[in-house]
Protein backbone atom coordinates (compact mmCIF):
# COMPACT_ATOMS: atom_id res chain seq x y z
CA UNK A 1 0.00 0.00 0.00
CA UNK A 2 1.56 3.60 -1.37
CA UNK A 3 0.64 6.40 0.98
CA UNK A 4 1.42 9.25 -1.62
CA UNK A 5 2.42 12.70 0.25
CA UNK A 6 1.66 15.91 -0.42
CA UNK A 7 -0.69 15.11 -3.13
CA UNK A 8 -2.20 18.20 -5.54
CA UNK A 9 -6.14 18.05 -4.99
CA UNK A 10 -7.08 20.81 -7.83
CA UNK A 11 -7.44 17.83 -10.08
CA UNK A 12 -9.78 15.98 -8.06
CA UNK A 13 -12.42 18.35 -6.86
CA UNK A 14 -14.73 19.91 -9.82
CA UNK A 15 -14.46 23.33 -8.28
CA UNK A 16 -10.62 23.20 -9.43
CA UNK A 17 -9.58 24.83 -6.02
CA UNK A 18 -6.04 24.75 -5.41
CA UNK A 19 -5.42 22.31 -1.71
CA UNK A 20 -3.09 19.59 -1.38
CA UNK A 21 -3.32 16.21 0.97
CA UNK A 22 -1.17 15.83 3.19
CA UNK A 23 -1.13 11.90 2.47
CA UNK A 24 -3.48 10.26 0.46
CA UNK A 25 -4.31 6.41 -0.26
CA UNK A 26 -5.48 5.05 -3.05
CA UNK A 27 -8.60 2.40 -2.50
CA UNK A 28 -8.62 0.24 -5.81
CA UNK A 29 -10.05 -2.94 -3.71
CA UNK A 30 -11.75 -3.40 -0.09
CA UNK A 31 -7.84 -4.72 0.90
CA UNK A 32 -6.39 -1.54 0.48
CA UNK A 33 -8.90 -0.34 3.80
CA UNK A 34 -8.08 -3.34 5.44
CA UNK A 35 -4.16 -2.54 5.04
CA UNK A 36 -4.70 1.01 6.24
CA UNK A 37 -6.94 0.14 9.65
CA UNK A 38 -4.28 -2.35 10.02
CA UNK A 39 -1.35 0.11 9.75
CA UNK A 40 -0.33 1.19 13.41
CA UNK A 41 0.34 4.75 11.48
CA UNK A 42 -2.38 5.09 10.01
CA UNK A 43 -5.51 3.42 11.79
CA UNK A 44 -6.04 6.25 14.15
CA UNK A 45 -5.81 9.14 12.01
CA UNK A 46 -8.70 11.18 11.02
CA UNK A 47 -9.88 10.00 7.50
CA UNK A 48 -12.02 11.68 4.54
CA UNK A 49 -13.43 9.97 2.08
CA UNK A 50 -12.82 11.32 -1.48
CA UNK A 51 -14.81 10.36 -4.75
CA UNK A 52 -15.00 12.41 -7.33
CA UNK A 53 -14.53 15.86 -5.43
CA UNK A 54 -17.86 16.98 -7.16
CA UNK A 55 -19.76 17.99 -4.54
CA UNK A 56 -16.93 19.71 -2.27
CA UNK A 57 -15.01 23.28 -1.37
CA UNK A 58 -12.06 22.77 0.39
CA UNK A 59 -11.11 25.42 2.17
CA UNK A 60 -7.37 24.77 2.90
CA UNK A 61 -5.00 21.93 2.70
CA UNK A 62 -6.52 18.48 3.86
CA UNK A 63 -5.14 17.29 6.98
CA UNK A 64 -6.88 14.16 7.18
CA UNK A 65 -6.05 10.74 5.80
CA UNK A 66 -7.54 11.25 2.14
CA UNK A 67 -8.85 7.84 0.80
CA UNK A 68 -9.84 8.33 -2.79
CA UNK A 69 -11.96 5.80 -3.86
CA UNK A 70 -11.40 3.77 -7.17
CA UNK A 71 -12.86 0.87 -6.91
CA UNK A 72 -14.23 0.03 -10.55
CA UNK A 73 -16.66 -3.08 -11.90
CA UNK A 74 -19.97 -2.97 -13.33
CA UNK A 75 -21.89 -6.30 -13.93
CA UNK A 76 -25.53 -7.39 -13.81
CA UNK A 77 -26.61 -9.18 -10.73
CA UNK A 78 -30.03 -10.67 -11.92
CA UNK A 79 -32.65 -10.09 -14.11
CA UNK A 80 -35.89 -11.05 -13.27
CA UNK A 81 -39.66 -10.05 -14.39
CA UNK A 82 -39.68 -7.37 -12.25
CA UNK A 83 -36.29 -5.76 -12.94
CA UNK A 84 -32.54 -5.98 -13.35
CA UNK A 85 -29.87 -5.37 -9.95
CA UNK A 86 -26.59 -4.13 -11.07
CA UNK A 87 -23.66 -3.52 -8.92
CA UNK A 88 -21.02 -1.13 -9.75
CA UNK A 89 -17.91 0.10 -7.92
CA UNK A 90 -17.82 3.21 -6.08
CA UNK A 91 -14.80 4.56 -8.14
CA UNK A 92 -17.10 4.12 -11.33
CA UNK A 93 -18.16 7.39 -12.67
CA UNK A 94 -21.85 8.22 -12.61
CA UNK A 95 -22.37 9.51 -16.29
CA UNK A 96 -20.34 6.71 -17.60
CA UNK A 97 -22.22 3.82 -15.40
CA UNK A 98 -25.64 5.83 -16.82
CA UNK A 99 -24.56 5.38 -20.25
CA UNK A 100 -23.34 1.87 -19.88
CA UNK A 101 -26.74 0.77 -18.03
CA UNK A 102 -28.95 2.26 -21.32
CA UNK A 103 -26.46 0.13 -23.47
CA UNK A 104 -27.15 -2.96 -21.96
CA UNK A 105 -30.53 -2.28 -22.08
CA UNK A 106 -31.25 -1.61 -18.35
CA UNK A 107 -32.91 1.85 -18.73
CA UNK A 108 -33.94 3.58 -15.19
CA UNK A 109 -31.22 5.81 -14.99
CA UNK A 110 -31.40 8.29 -18.17
CA UNK A 111 -33.12 11.15 -15.75
CA UNK A 112 -29.73 11.31 -13.55
CA UNK A 113 -27.30 11.24 -16.92
CA UNK A 114 -24.28 14.07 -17.10
CA UNK A 115 -24.07 14.49 -12.85
CA UNK A 116 -20.80 14.68 -12.38
CA UNK A 117 -19.03 12.49 -9.67
CA UNK A 118 -18.52 9.16 -9.05
CA UNK A 119 -20.98 6.09 -8.13
CA UNK A 120 -19.90 6.23 -3.89
CA UNK A 121 -20.27 9.82 -3.88
CA UNK A 122 -24.27 9.26 -5.68
CA UNK A 123 -25.65 7.91 -2.51
CA UNK A 124 -23.90 10.33 -0.06
CA UNK A 125 -26.49 13.28 -1.11
CA UNK A 126 -28.95 10.97 -2.56
CA UNK A 127 -28.52 12.86 -6.48
CA UNK A 128 -31.63 14.06 -8.14
CA UNK A 129 -32.12 15.51 -11.27
CA UNK A 130 -35.39 15.76 -13.65
CA UNK A 131 -37.95 14.14 -11.50
CA UNK A 132 -35.80 10.97 -10.33
CA UNK A 133 -33.75 11.15 -7.07
CA UNK A 134 -31.04 7.94 -6.57
CA UNK A 135 -33.44 6.61 -3.89
CA UNK A 136 -35.86 5.70 -6.63
CA UNK A 137 -33.48 3.67 -8.32
CA UNK A 138 -31.51 1.99 -5.15
CA UNK A 139 -30.89 -1.15 -3.85
CA UNK A 140 -28.48 -1.38 -1.08
CA UNK A 141 -25.10 -0.39 -0.69
CA UNK A 142 -21.61 -1.87 0.83
CA UNK A 143 -19.91 -0.27 2.99
CA UNK A 144 -16.52 -0.51 5.07
CA UNK A 145 -16.71 0.96 8.88
CA UNK A 146 -13.46 3.10 9.03
CA UNK A 147 -13.41 2.81 13.10
CA UNK A 148 -14.20 -0.74 13.23
CA UNK A 149 -13.35 -1.88 10.13
CA UNK A 150 -16.51 -4.03 9.80
CA UNK A 151 -18.16 -4.69 6.36
CA UNK A 152 -22.09 -3.64 6.21
CA UNK A 153 -24.63 -4.30 3.67
CA UNK A 154 -27.16 -1.23 3.95
CA UNK A 155 -30.60 -0.79 2.44
CA UNK A 156 -32.42 2.34 1.63
CA UNK A 157 -33.66 3.10 5.01
CA UNK A 158 -31.15 2.35 6.35
CA UNK A 159 -28.60 4.52 4.80
CA UNK A 160 -31.72 7.35 5.50
CA UNK A 161 -32.30 9.47 2.10
CA UNK A 162 -33.55 12.77 2.26
CA UNK A 163 -33.52 15.18 -0.29
CA UNK A 164 -29.71 15.82 -1.43
CA UNK A 165 -29.22 14.11 2.39
CA UNK A 166 -27.92 10.99 3.57
CA UNK A 167 -26.70 9.50 6.92
CA UNK A 168 -23.34 10.17 4.73
CA UNK A 169 -23.38 13.90 5.64
CA UNK A 170 -24.13 13.58 9.45
CA UNK A 171 -21.60 12.73 12.23
CA UNK A 172 -22.50 12.13 15.83
CA UNK A 173 -25.26 9.92 16.66
CA UNK A 174 -26.58 7.49 13.93
CA UNK A 175 -24.67 9.66 11.23
CA UNK A 176 -21.38 7.99 8.90
CA UNK A 177 -19.81 11.05 8.02
CA UNK A 178 -15.91 10.12 7.08
CA UNK A 179 -16.94 6.81 9.18
CA UNK A 180 -18.50 4.26 6.41
CA UNK A 181 -16.24 3.66 3.14
CA UNK A 182 -18.72 2.97 0.39
CA UNK A 183 -17.46 0.29 -1.68
CA UNK A 184 -20.06 -0.93 -3.82
CA UNK A 185 -24.08 0.96 -5.09
CA UNK A 186 -26.51 -1.75 -6.14
CA UNK A 187 -29.26 -0.55 -8.40
CA UNK A 188 -32.52 -1.94 -8.95
CA UNK A 189 -34.01 -0.85 -12.39
CA UNK A 190 -37.67 -1.84 -12.94
CA UNK A 191 -39.30 -3.48 -15.83
CA UNK A 192 -41.51 -2.59 -17.60
CA UNK A 193 -39.29 0.86 -18.16
CA UNK A 194 -41.50 4.26 -17.39
CA UNK A 195 -40.54 7.44 -18.70
CA UNK A 196 -39.81 9.27 -16.02
CA UNK A 197 -41.66 12.78 -17.21
CA UNK A 198 -43.42 15.61 -15.41
CA UNK A 199 -40.06 18.13 -14.95
CA UNK A 200 -41.05 21.68 -17.15
CA UNK A 201 -37.61 21.28 -18.92
CA UNK A 202 -38.13 17.92 -19.95
CA UNK A 203 -42.02 18.21 -21.03
CA UNK A 204 -40.81 21.24 -22.96
CA UNK A 205 -38.36 19.09 -25.10
CA UNK A 206 -41.44 16.10 -25.30
CA UNK A 207 -43.75 18.97 -26.41
CA UNK A 208 -41.50 20.49 -29.31
CA UNK A 209 -40.79 16.41 -30.16
CA UNK A 210 -44.29 15.85 -31.34
CA UNK A 211 -43.25 12.63 -29.84
CA UNK A 212 -46.37 10.46 -27.79
CA UNK A 213 -43.48 7.92 -26.37
CA UNK A 214 -39.88 8.68 -25.82
CA UNK A 215 -37.66 5.99 -24.90
CA UNK A 216 -34.76 6.65 -22.24
CA UNK A 217 -32.03 7.10 -24.73
CA UNK A 218 -34.09 10.01 -26.17
CA UNK A 219 -34.60 11.45 -22.44
CA UNK A 220 -30.95 10.83 -21.89
CA UNK A 221 -30.44 13.02 -24.68
CA UNK A 222 -32.83 15.65 -23.70
CA UNK A 223 -31.17 15.58 -20.08
CA UNK A 224 -27.50 15.36 -21.49
CA UNK A 225 -28.61 18.86 -23.95
CA UNK A 226 -30.93 20.72 -21.05
CA UNK A 227 -27.72 20.11 -18.51
CA UNK A 228 -25.35 21.56 -20.67
CA UNK A 229 -27.66 24.50 -21.84
CA UNK A 230 -28.36 25.53 -18.02
CA UNK A 231 -25.22 24.19 -16.58
CA UNK A 232 -21.32 24.93 -16.52
CA UNK A 233 -19.43 22.01 -17.65
CA UNK A 234 -16.88 21.15 -14.15
CA UNK A 235 -14.38 20.44 -17.01
CA UNK A 236 -14.31 24.19 -18.49
CA UNK A 237 -15.37 26.00 -15.34
CA UNK A 238 -15.14 24.89 -11.70
CA UNK A 239 -18.08 24.51 -9.90
CA UNK A 240 -19.82 21.74 -8.32
CA UNK A 241 -23.56 22.47 -9.56
CA UNK A 242 -26.10 23.93 -7.10
CA UNK A 243 -24.23 25.20 -4.61
CA UNK A 244 -27.69 25.61 -2.20
CA UNK A 245 -30.66 23.33 -1.78
CA UNK A 246 -33.91 24.45 -2.73
CA UNK A 247 -35.75 25.15 0.44
CA UNK A 248 -38.96 24.29 1.54
CA UNK A 249 -41.73 26.65 3.66
CA UNK A 250 -44.95 26.25 4.84
CA UNK A 251 -47.91 27.27 2.52
CA UNK A 252 -48.61 30.60 5.12
CA UNK A 253 -44.94 31.55 4.83
CA UNK A 254 -45.15 31.04 0.93
CA UNK A 255 -48.62 33.21 0.57
CA UNK A 256 -47.11 35.33 2.47
CA UNK A 257 -43.85 35.47 0.11
CA UNK A 258 -46.32 36.24 -2.73
CA UNK A 259 -47.85 38.74 -1.80
CA UNK A 260 -44.45 40.45 -1.67
CA UNK A 261 -42.65 38.91 -4.57
CA UNK A 262 -46.06 37.21 -6.89
CA UNK A 263 -43.06 35.88 -9.58
CA UNK A 264 -41.67 34.18 -6.85
CA UNK A 265 -41.22 30.22 -8.28
CA UNK A 266 -42.44 27.85 -5.95
CA UNK A 267 -43.73 23.72 -6.55
CA UNK A 268 -46.21 22.43 -4.11
CA UNK A 269 -44.95 19.32 -2.40
CA UNK A 270 -46.97 15.91 -1.52
CA UNK A 271 -46.93 17.00 2.22
CA UNK A 272 -48.13 20.26 1.79
CA UNK A 273 -45.38 22.15 1.94
CA UNK A 274 -43.97 24.29 -0.90
CA UNK A 275 -40.66 23.98 -2.11
CA UNK A 276 -39.19 27.39 -3.59
CA UNK A 277 -36.45 27.49 -6.55
CA UNK A 278 -33.19 28.67 -5.02
CA UNK A 279 -31.43 29.99 -7.47
CA UNK A 280 -34.68 32.37 -8.43
CA UNK A 281 -34.11 33.97 -4.95
CA UNK A 282 -30.59 34.50 -5.80
CA UNK A 283 -31.24 35.92 -9.02
CA UNK A 284 -33.77 38.47 -7.60
CA UNK A 285 -30.97 39.46 -5.16
CA UNK A 286 -29.30 40.90 -8.40
CA UNK A 287 -25.86 38.00 -7.65
CA UNK A 288 -26.26 36.88 -11.14
CA UNK A 289 -22.79 36.92 -13.04
CA UNK A 290 -21.22 38.89 -9.25
CA UNK A 291 -17.99 37.63 -8.08
CA UNK A 292 -15.63 37.69 -4.68
CA UNK A 293 -12.77 37.36 -6.10
CA UNK A 294 -12.62 34.61 -8.56
CA UNK A 295 -15.39 33.17 -7.48
CA UNK A 296 -18.78 34.37 -9.53
CA UNK A 297 -22.31 33.52 -9.68
CA UNK A 298 -22.97 31.75 -12.77
CA UNK A 299 -24.63 33.94 -15.36
CA UNK A 300 -27.03 31.54 -16.52
CA UNK A 301 -27.95 29.55 -13.10
CA UNK A 302 -27.52 32.02 -9.91
CA UNK A 303 -27.77 28.32 -7.86
CA UNK A 304 -24.27 27.55 -9.57
CA UNK A 305 -21.84 29.10 -8.40
CA UNK A 306 -18.04 28.78 -10.53
CA UNK A 307 -14.71 29.60 -9.90
CA UNK A 308 -12.97 31.61 -12.68
CA UNK A 309 -9.27 31.02 -12.12
CA UNK A 310 -7.65 30.41 -9.09
CA UNK A 311 -10.22 30.97 -6.53
CA UNK A 312 -9.57 29.82 -2.95
CA UNK A 313 -12.09 27.91 -1.03
CA UNK A 314 -12.60 31.14 0.86
CA UNK A 315 -13.54 33.13 -1.67
CA UNK A 316 -16.00 30.46 -2.13
CA UNK A 317 -17.32 30.41 1.08
CA UNK A 318 -17.35 34.66 1.21
CA UNK A 319 -19.46 34.79 -1.99
CA UNK A 320 -21.98 32.07 -0.37
CA UNK A 321 -22.48 33.85 2.91
CA UNK A 322 -23.25 37.01 0.95
CA UNK A 323 -25.50 35.45 -1.03
CA UNK A 324 -26.83 33.59 2.10
CA UNK A 325 -27.33 37.17 4.15
CA UNK A 326 -29.25 38.91 1.22
CA UNK A 327 -31.64 36.45 0.08
CA UNK A 328 -31.94 36.25 4.08
CA UNK A 329 -32.70 40.11 4.68
CA UNK A 330 -35.16 39.79 1.79
CA UNK A 331 -37.59 36.58 1.93
CA UNK A 332 -36.33 35.59 5.52
CA UNK A 333 -35.32 32.34 4.46
CA UNK A 334 -31.77 30.79 5.30
CA UNK A 335 -30.44 29.17 2.46
CA UNK A 336 -28.30 25.78 2.92
CA UNK A 337 -25.45 24.99 1.32
CA UNK A 338 -25.17 21.68 -0.96
CA UNK A 339 -21.45 20.94 -0.87
CA UNK A 340 -19.57 19.74 1.72
CA UNK A 341 -17.37 21.72 3.15
CA UNK A 342 -14.13 20.77 4.23
N1 LIG B 1 -34.41 29.89 -11.77
C1 LIG B 1 -34.32 31.26 -11.90
N2 LIG B 1 -33.08 31.82 -11.93
C2 LIG B 1 -31.97 31.09 -11.86
C3 LIG B 1 -32.05 29.70 -11.73
C4 LIG B 1 -33.30 29.11 -11.69
O1 LIG B 1 -35.31 31.96 -11.96
O2 LIG B 1 -30.87 31.67 -11.92
C5 LIG B 1 -35.75 29.27 -11.80
C6 LIG B 1 -35.95 28.59 -13.16
O3 LIG B 1 -36.45 29.46 -14.10
C7 LIG B 1 -36.93 27.50 -12.82
C8 LIG B 1 -36.59 27.16 -11.39
O4 LIG B 1 -35.82 28.21 -10.87
O5 LIG B 1 -38.23 27.98 -12.88
C9 LIG B 1 -35.86 25.84 -11.26
O6 LIG B 1 -34.66 25.87 -12.00
P1 LIG B 1 -33.97 24.55 -12.60
O7 LIG B 1 -34.97 23.74 -13.36
O8 LIG B 1 -32.73 24.94 -13.29
O9 LIG B 1 -33.67 23.68 -11.33
P2 LIG B 1 -33.08 24.04 -9.90
O10 LIG B 1 -34.16 23.94 -8.89
O11 LIG B 1 -32.30 25.30 -9.95
C10 LIG B 1 -32.58 21.55 -9.30
C11 LIG B 1 -31.45 20.76 -8.72
C12 LIG B 1 -30.42 20.46 -9.81
C13 LIG B 1 -31.11 19.65 -10.89
C14 LIG B 1 -32.30 20.46 -11.44
C15 LIG B 1 -33.12 19.65 -12.41
C16 LIG B 1 -31.25 21.38 -6.40
C17 LIG B 1 -30.49 22.15 -5.37
N3 LIG B 1 -30.82 21.49 -7.64
O12 LIG B 1 -32.06 22.81 -9.70
O13 LIG B 1 -29.42 19.65 -9.22
O14 LIG B 1 -30.22 19.35 -11.94
O15 LIG B 1 -33.18 20.83 -10.35
O16 LIG B 1 -33.81 18.66 -11.71
O17 LIG B 1 -32.21 20.68 -6.07
C18 LIG B 1 -27.31 19.74 -8.12
O18 LIG B 1 -27.88 19.31 -7.12
O19 LIG B 1 -26.07 19.97 -8.12
C19 LIG B 1 -28.08 20.03 -9.31
C20 LIG B 1 -27.54 20.61 -10.38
Amino acid sequence: MLVEKNVALQPYNSFHIVAKAFSLVRVTDVTDIERVLASPELRSLPKFVLGGGSNIVLTGDVKPLVLKVEIMGKRLLSETARGYTIEVGAGENWHELVRWSLEQGYPGLENLALIPGTVGAAPVQNIGAYGLELQDRFASLDVVDLHTGARMTLDAAQCGFGYRDSVFKHSGGLGLKDRALITHVRFFLPKPWKAVLGYADLDRKLAASGMAQPDAQQIFDWVCAIRSAKLPDPQRLGNAGSFFKNPTVTPEQCADIIQREPRIVHYPLADGAVKLAAGWLIEACGWKGKAVGNAAVYERQALVLVNRGQATGGEVMTLARAIQTSVYERFGILLEPEPVVV
